[in-house]
């Protein structure tokens, strides 16, 4: 295997500026992976770089970084943001899954503490223009990876529909799967869904009017199902869970910031099954009613931490 790092290609100045993001639970992140100057340390979603930066500077001066990000402009705009600590750090295109393999390949084993923030970044819902967002009307891509074959579009319109609601009500926890998984169907006899603003119309004509106008937009399960489906996100997570502690040198610390059930069950059922584990927070940590106030997207953020042994 060929891994390719730091490599900026010739792209990297033709990637446009975007919008911030501002990095979830930043304070609780480095205390708990007790980021020090000489540690190793790994970024699994290293998004635009905000956690990463904060990690570098608090590792200073010779703390290094290992940083995974599988979408390409993501990872060149990390790169751009940390260059001031060129030589302490290396950013690869992979998947966090693949952790242990590359690890062992870039000889950067055992580790002092990982770190994975689960979720969207602001860039990939604001700023790519893949259909992520049912407030915009963008193709119904969704992949965090433009090399997967699959898009939503693709899943929206050929999945059968009895998939499709099954898809809904597992990934999105959606209790008007069949309804909207039928609008689906309709739909599409006619004409593909094309776009996210299409998909979220059918979804709000779907639902019954007592559930439009409340605060989750009725769309948010819909597109949160999509999304785990077409980067296959819960597979990924159990690899990682499965493979991350023999990562990490004894008394290492495994850091995981999830947003919706469906994850945060994963972790915190892994986490106490793991022999190899003790786990750090009984009860998850989340952000103080200051950050939600600052950043609502933080607002469903959990963080787990559990120990090496
Ligand atoms: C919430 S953002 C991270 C934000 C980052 N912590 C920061 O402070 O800027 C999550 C990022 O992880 C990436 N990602 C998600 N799953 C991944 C995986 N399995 N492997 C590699 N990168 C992944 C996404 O592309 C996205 O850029």
């Amino acid at each position: 295997m060929k891994i390719s790092s730091n490599s900026q290609g010739s792209s990297l100045n033709s990637v446009v500026e975007t919008p911030e993001h501002e990095s979830v639970l930043l304070d609780e992140v480095l205390h708990w992976m007790r980021v020090r100057p000489g540690g190793l340390y790994v970024d699994g979603t290293v998004g635009l770089g905000g956690h990463s930066a904060a990690i570098l500077e608090h590792s200073s001066p010779d703390g290094f970084l290992v940083g995974f990000e599988w979408d390409e402009a993501s990872r060149l705009l990390a790169l751009k943001r940390l260059q001031r600590f060129k030589g302490r750090f290396v950013l690869v295109r992979e998947n966090f899954a693949r952790m242990g393999e590359v690890l062992q390949e870039l000889q950067k084993i055992p580790v002092t503490a990982i770190l994975v923030d689960l979720g969207l970044s602001s860039y990939l819902l604001e700023g790519s223009g893949r259909g992520f967002s049912f407030l915009r009307d963008e193709v119904l891509d969704m992949r965090m990876d433009d090399r997967f074959e699959q898009t939503a579009r693709d899943l929206v319109n050929t999945l059968p529909v009895p998939l499709l609601e099954e898809l809904l009500r597992s990934y999105g926890e959606e209790r008007f799967a069949r309804r909207i998984a039928k609008a689906i169907g309709e739909r599409r006899k006619s004409k593909p869904i094309e776009t996210s603003k299409q998909l979220a119309e059918v979804v709000w004509r779907a639902v019954p009017p007592s559930v439009r106008y409340k605060r989750l937009h009725p769309a948010t399960r819909t597109f949160q199902a999509l999304r785990i489906a077409v980067n296959r996100e819960l597979e990924n997570l159990k690899r990682f869970l499965e493979t991350a502690p023999d990562c990490l040198a004894t008394g290492g610390r495994l850091v995981v910031i999830s947003f919706h059930s469906l994850e945060d069950r994963l972790v915190k059922q892994a986490f106490k099954a793991d022999k190899r584990l003790k786990v750090l927070t009984k009860k998850p940590i989340v952000p103080s009613a200051e950050e939600v106030r600052r950043n609502p997207r933080s607002r469903s953020a959990k963080l787990r931490v559990a120990e090496k042994i």
